[in-house]
């Protein structure tokens, strides 16, 4: 049987939509804003729909727009959550029963004990940071014990000459060319991964072989430092000492992501794949130079934890109600007036790895898009809406002027984007604090009208709402595990 319907029908609000049995094939329709055309879409409700599900989390905008929160939240109905890209440059922040966590490595459905984490291939594992994460929740009662946790053999691992690398090269940079990196040796790690001569977890637990990569690259490494930067050299024993107790300490939780992902797949289970950084900053979609080094964006779901593409349902798009930017680099829509930094001290606009201030402005649709076309995104979790409680009027930049000419997308140089004059559109906000608020209906007027617009220009119906940085201050209208 096949039903002809609005897009919009499918990811219904509360009370708004329809209800579709499993297998029914569904034509659907949409009105795309920023071409101003109507597609057509042909989808199948899965019969497995309720059963299990491969979902992903992305940051739309540069990084921070609330994963950590979402992921936590999401885990509630998931069995499995994947770390897959990025390394401790991240930091995704929870707040359960108004008590803290900050995540750097360690996936944020960690908190729920009966959950199984991974860490990917895709990613870039500095261990003393990972073992001092399992000492802290072993502190507060939590030990992980390997049956929860386990770590890729393929996963690469920071060692110290990174992050000296990181800094010595940010430090020889003049100014404007900077980076901003968060120091913790992401460039130089997933450097030498491409560059073939990265050490891998599995690595760590074959003495011999380690022994021989760590003194190729100690040697190599030592040239770059002493001739390059002129700084200290490192010590080939010391590190392979450090290393080695390291080894002996994660060796029970290094293990094949790949197939266990594979059979949780089989067995049912709802997986969840936890993205870290923003899709801006993407190595090959961002505002290069001034990104991360990992590809950030959905694909790598796949890439970075061996988990087959065809088998990923959803796409959830994280979207700050404005935009933040940590770090150097174009940022077109940034305020650098009193309503930037009301913003700025309102959101508690520190990065949750570094503590530097995050740069803030005004919500850009032309980024959210490109988001949601790099990642296939099915639905947005729209965060820290409270935060603009009180503005008087809110702004959205929906296009660029660029040298006199408007574009609706991202331009292709960084000289274009950095010289990208956001056109805005002007909307009342509302002057009530919504932290309290557990229905979309019960948000005042403009707030709600807030979500529509953003729905509309994005074209991407929002999922969830977001009113506060606890677990509980959410409004969940669609669960993409239900
Ligand atoms: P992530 O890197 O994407 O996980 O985000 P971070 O944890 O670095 O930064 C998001 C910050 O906003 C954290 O301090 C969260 O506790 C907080 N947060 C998340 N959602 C909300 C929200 O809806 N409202 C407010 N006020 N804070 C939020
Ligand atoms: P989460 O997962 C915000 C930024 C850095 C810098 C650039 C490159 O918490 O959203 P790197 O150390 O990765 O080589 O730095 O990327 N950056 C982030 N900004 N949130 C993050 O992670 C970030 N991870 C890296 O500030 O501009
Ligand atoms: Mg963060």
């Amino acid at each position: 049987m096949i039903a002809c319907v609005p897009a919009s029908y499918l990811s219904p609000h509360p009370g708004r939509g329809l209800t579709f049995q499993p297998g029914l094939t569904i034509l659907t329709f949409a009105f795309h804003h920023s071409t101003g055309t109507e597609t057509g879409n042909r989808r199948s409700i899965p019969f497995w729909r309720n059963k299990m599900a491969s979902v992903v989390v992305v940051g739309t905008q540069w990084g921070d727009e609330g994963k950590g929160k979402i992921v936590d939240l999401l885990t509630g109905y998931a069995d499995c959550v994947v770390r897959f890209q990025g390394g401790n440059n991240a930091g995704h922040t929870l707040v359960v029963d108004g008590k803290k966590f900050v995540f750097h490595l360690i996936p944020s459905g960690i908190l729920y004990e009966n959950k199984k984490c991974f860490i990917g291939n895709g990613v870039v594992l500095d261990p003393k940071v990972l073992i001092e994460e399992l000492d802290g929740l072993a502190a507060n009662g939590m030990p992980i014990s390997p049956e929860r946790l386990t770590i890729s053999e393929h996963t690469h691992i920071i060692m110290p000459y990174h992050r000296m690398l990181d800094g010595a090269s940010e430090s020889a940079k003049k100014e404007g060319a900077k980076i901003g990196t968060t120091g913790r040796g992401i460039g130089p790690a997933y450097g030498d991964k491409v560059l073939r001569c990265g050490i891998r977890a599995a690595d760590l637990l074959d003495e011999s072989l380690f022994r021989d990569m760590l003194a190729e690259n100690v040697a190599e490494k030592n040239f770059l430092l002493e001739k390059k930067y002129n700084a200290a050299p490192i010590d080939f024993e010391e590190i392979l000492r450090e290393y080695s107790a390291y080894a002996e300490r994660l060796a029970p939780y290094i293990g094949n992501v790949a197939v266990e992902l594979e059979e949780a797949r089989k067995a049912g289970k709802n997986i969840l794949f936890e993205g870290a950084q923003g899709t801006q900053l993407d190595i090959d979609h961002g505002t290069y130079p001034f990104v991360t080094s990992s590809n950030t964006t959905a694909g790598n779901a796949c890439t970075g934890s061996g988990f087959g593409p065809a088998h990923i349902d959803e796409v959830i798009g994280i979207v700050k109600a404005y935009t933040t930017r940590v770090g150097e680099g174009p940022f077109p829509s940034e305020l650098f007036d009193e309503t930037g930094e009301t913003i700025q001290k309102k959101g508690g606009e520190f990065g949750a790895t570094t503590g530097r201030k995050r740069r803030c402005g005004w919500l850009d649709t032309v980024v959210v898009r490109e988001a949601v076309r790099l990642n296939g995104i099915t639905g947005m979790a729209i965060t820290k809406l409270d935060v603009l409680s009180g503005l008087d009027t809110l702004k959205i930049a929906d296009s660029y002027e660029v040298n006199g000419r408007r574009t609706a997308v991202m331009p292709p140089t960084i000289h274009q984007i950095q010289a990208a004059q956001p056109v805005y559109e002007e909307v009342p906000g509302w002057q009530e604090d919504i932290g309290a608020v557990r229905s979309i209906d019960d948000l005042p007027q403009t707030a709600r009208d807030y979500v529509k617009r953003m729905e509309d220009l994005t074209g991407t119906p929002a999922m969830l709402v977001s009113v506060g940085p606890d677990r509980a201050q959410t409004l969940l209208l669609r669960n993409p595990f239900a």
